[in-house]
């Protein structure tokens, strides 16, 4: 297809990217046809209005001050597991029988590209080396699964908690293959939805789409924001309605510990009659590099680190808590209503984050640079850009090493948010379940482990030890396994029964 005759060379030229037909001549015809049917999907007018946009936003809001027009979030929209701990159980009483009357769906969001982590397949295949070898997906399968069980134990009726996964065109085709391969992890396969976010042309800081070899542009998923837009498009609001889902709790795939679809927060929610919730963690060190929960304006949103001073990150509370204390984890809660109007209302309004990256570009030469430096922008919205329009929104704090492990970089010596972070976080959490469900653990010499680790020989390597979801979803139902025993590292515990795996053995 000749792109003067077609009309495409015209629609370029218009939108001021005629650039992107410059090696046309030096392509094979298949490179010819994937090209010019990438080009013709594309909307350039809407993209240079995103570009433009993004653009302006983002070197305005520079200038703002934002600390002035901070407010911390109120202690009566907050619930806390450690401050409220007296609420707890009644939460999640409330989260469960949502839950037993299939009213709660969980919505996963698996579109990132994992550049940081630097591996070639979705970022839920990782195995992060658990003795059982579990990948992120199948624990949260699992949870899942347990969570369904607990449900239905509890309320006696059956009942489902449908799974929704969003993919990006990078990650679509392995992700669905994976689970097909794993026989949906036990679940059933009618309840897992996959459906696909958008992808954005990265641009340069002309608004001139990069191009990453002769033939193929530059091409990224639109943020983890990009789930209201994906949402209206595949049919999922349809078929969440279709299913009677009331709720639905929004999570990452990178949080090892992750609680899937978790009652008690669902429950506090439901209880606040809030249009949305997110899960927080508290920020205790002023310059740690996460986002906090605040009112800006009187309206809530998240405040990224790099956006207010340290004064303000360093202010204190009566009690002694930072006053910015909310970390977001990007853990979220909605009323389907109010997810049904962010869909079909608010979306439209959110604007483009720029986020300058190195991209990788072919020059007018035809040469493939790797640029050393920031070169241009890709677009992205955030999952949680729609805080502002909830009427009624809450917040929810729990404990970090309970609930909060991501999985970002690859393994280096202290490295941060690692393979090896994530995996310590989940036996360090099960060892304390072994421990508070009455259980003990003995050295190679017969001695108990004391159950704060020492840091011997600069070590502090957590106790080896892996409950299975299928087991306990949060440390529920241990104690017949385990109360009054002794075990000797490895231990774990999965549906077949309790192992101990003594070193260079079985
Ligand atoms: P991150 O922002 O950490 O991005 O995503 P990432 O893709 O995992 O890693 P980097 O930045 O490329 O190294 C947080 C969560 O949002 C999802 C990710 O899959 C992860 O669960 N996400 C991110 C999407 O679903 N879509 C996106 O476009 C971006």
């Amino acid at each position: 297809m000749d792109p003067s005759t077609s009309g495409l060379a015209q629609k370029l030229a218009e939108a001021g990217q005629s650039h992107l037909l410059q090696f046309w001549g030096e392509l094979s015809p298949e490179a010819q046809t994937d090209l010019s049917l990438a080009l013709q999907r594309m909307n350039f007018q809407e993209i240079n209005g995103f570009f433009k946009n993004a653009m302006e936003t983002s070197s305005s809001s520079k200038h703002e001050k934002m600390d002035a027009r901070m407010e911390p979030v109120p202690r009566e929209v907050l619930g806390s597991v450690t401050r409220d701990r007296g609420s707890l159980g009644d939460w999640e009483l409330t989260g469960l029988q949502c839950i037993s009357q299939s009213k709660v769906g969980a919505l996963l969001l698996a579109g990132g590209q994992g550049t940081r982590l630097g591996v070639s397949y979705p970022k839920g295949m990782c195995d992060v080396g658990l003795p059982s070898h579990k990948t992120l997906f199948q624990i949260q399968a699992e949870r899942i699964l347990k969570l369904q069980q607990l449900a239905e134990q509890r309320h006696r009726t059956k009942c489902c908690v449908p799974w929704y996964i969003m993919t990006s065109g990078r990650t679509m085709e392995s992700t669905k293959d994976f689970f097909a391969r794993h026989n949906y992890f036990g679940l059933e396969k009618n309840n897992i939805i996959f459906f696909q976010q958008g992808m954005l042309p990265a641009m340069d800081y002309n608004g001139k789409i990069i191009l990453e070899s002769k033939g193929k542009l530059s091409m990224a998923p639109d943020g983890n924001g990009g789930l209201y837009r994906a949402l209206g498009n595949d049919g999922i609001m349809e078929d969440m309605e279709r299913r009677g889902i009331q709720f639905v709790h929004v999570y990452c795939v990178d949080n090892i510990l992750v609680k899937v679809a978790d009652p008690a927060f669902v429950g506090f929610c439901v209880q606040k009659e809030a249009d949305c919730g997110a899960k927080v963690v508290e920020k205790t060190n002023p310059t740690e590099a996460v986002g906090v929960v605040c009112k800006v304006d009187g309206l809530y949103q998240v405040v990224e680190y790099s956006e207010i001073t340290l004064a303000t990150a360093e202010k204190r509370s009566a009690d002694g808590r930072l006053m910015f204390n909310a970390g977001n984890v990007a853990n979220h809660f909605f009323n389907f209503s109010f997810l049904k109007d962010v869909v079909q209302k608010y979306e439209p309004k959110l604007q483009h984050h720029v986020a300058q990256k190195k991209i990788p570009f072919v020059d007018t030469q035809g040469q493939l640079i790797k640029p050393d430096k920031p070169n241009g922008i890709k677009m992205e919205k955030f999952v949680f850009d729609i805080f502002q329009f909830a009427k009624t929104f809450v917040v929810y704090e729990v404990l970090r090493e309970d609930e909060f492990s991501p999985l970002k970089n690859a393994d280096t010596q202290d490295g941060k948010d690692t393979p090896t972070t994530a995996r310590h976080a989940l036996m360090s959490l099960h060892h304390r379940w072994v421990l508070n469900a009455g259980g003990h653990f003995i050295d190679e010499n017969g001695r108990r482990v004391p159950a704060i680790p020492s840091l011997k020989d600069g070590t502090d390597l957590p106790i080896k030890c892996e409950i299975s979801p299928l087991v306990s979803y949060g440390g529920e139902g241990l104690e017949e396994l385990v109360k009054g025993r002794e075990f000797h590292p490895t231990l774990t515990i999965d549906e077949h029964g309790v192992h101990e795996l003594v070193k260079n053995g079985v």
